[in-house]
């Protein structure tokens, strides 16, 4: 099968378009072959050895990236009742770990799969995984977003800021959205009820108090988040890295909690996922679609860091 490898650590060129061996499957797993998957900034930060999960995936060989697909299943383990050959199905595989999703074919525990809503393609199912899940497991699994609670919401026009606005509407919270001016009527678009151009204003002057904030930005806008959330807010927090600073931060403010957190792949979740988008309740937003030979520049893009919604690769 082709496979989309990482040699080593680095810029885009390390990523090599390879025929390697098709996955064996366990008996818990189910062979999907791969029609859409979608990147995430972990993808870049796991290239270019930035992120901390890069150093639990440098023993595998071959190497491949990739944790958000959509397909349809072609064979099934011994142990897998949930699923039959010929199902389509979307999900985050095997994350924090070993995904392999850059491939044609990829084994993933059925346990996190969710069958695809039919009246999406695959490229919106790839787009509604890992970001989709981390906006919902923020609100639900680390936080518990409430639907009297007032949320404001950083990088709403981002991956994961554009789902968890509309499940912040879902849940029926009061959202405030953080973008730039030319993002404006995206996020209000969402059905965000507030909106600050981060760049024109300091949103910690003008915000009245919040219960919720889910941060995406990290460092001093961690630290001024915390400053506007009430007594007994939940902070959940997006960005792998936080510092000494950070944490005191949140422990002088009397907080409900605050979260560094880290999206997890699961089954549960992906089917609420899927309930979403089959109410309409969610809806991805895809901004840039690109070719599986050209997943360097869907890295390229991911990395102007000013991506609208998602950037999806079909295969
Ligand atoms: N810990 C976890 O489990 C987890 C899970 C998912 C993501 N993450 C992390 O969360 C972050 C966001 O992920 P993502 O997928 O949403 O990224 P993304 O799609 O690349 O986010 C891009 C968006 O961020 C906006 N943005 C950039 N700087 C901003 C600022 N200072 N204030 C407000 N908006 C800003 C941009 O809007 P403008 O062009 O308008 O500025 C752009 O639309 C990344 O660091 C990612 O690694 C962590």
């Amino acid at each position: 099968m082709k496979a989309i490898v990482l040699k080593t650590f680095g810029g885009i060129e390390q990523l090599s378009y390879e025929e390697i061996e098709k996955p064996e499957i366990k008996a818990n797993e189910v062979l999907i072959q791969v029609k859409a998957l979608s990147i995430n900034p972990v993808d870049v930060k796991v290239r270019n050895r930035q992120a901390p999960l890069a150093e639990d995936l440098a023993r595998y060989q071959p190497l491949i990236l990739g944790w958000d697909i959509s397909g349809e299943i072609i064979e099934k383990g011994a142990v897998v009742t949930q699923f039959a050959i010929g199902d389509e199905v979307f999900g985050m595989v095997n994350f924090p770990g070993h995904g392999r999703g850059y491939a044609e074919y990829v084994a993933a525990s059925a346990d996190q799969l969710a069958l695809k809503p039919q009246h999406i393609t695959h490229t919106e199912a790839a787009a509604s995984t890992l970001a989709a899940l981390t906006a919902w497991q923020a609100f639900d699994s680390y936080g518990k977003l409430r639907p009297t609670d007032r949320v404001l919401i950083h990088a709403a026009s981002g991956g994961v800021g554009h789902f968890a606005v509309q499940i912040a509407k879902y849940i029926g919270a009061h959202v405030i959205a953080t973008a730039s001016a030319a993002n404006k009527d995206f996020v209000l678009g969402l059905g965000a009820d507030e909106y600050i151009d981060y760049r024109s204003t300091a949103f910690e002057k003008v915000l009245q108090p919040v219960d919720f904030v889910l941060e995406a930005i990290g460092g001093v806008n961690f630290q001024k988040s915390v400053q506007v959330l009430k007594p007994f807010g939940t902070i959940v927090t997006l960005p792998s890295g936080y510092t000494e600073a950070d944490v005191w931060k949140a422990q002088e403010k009397q907080l409900h909690a605050c979260y560094f957190m880290s999206v997890y792949s699961n089954g549960d979740d992906m089917r609420t996922i899927a309930s979403l988008l089959e109410k309409g309740g969610l809806k991805p937003y895809i901004s840039h679609i690109f070719e599986f030979d050209e997943l360097g520049k869907a890295h390229q893009q991911l990395e102007t860091g000013r991506t609208v919604g998602k950037v999806v690769v079909k295969l």
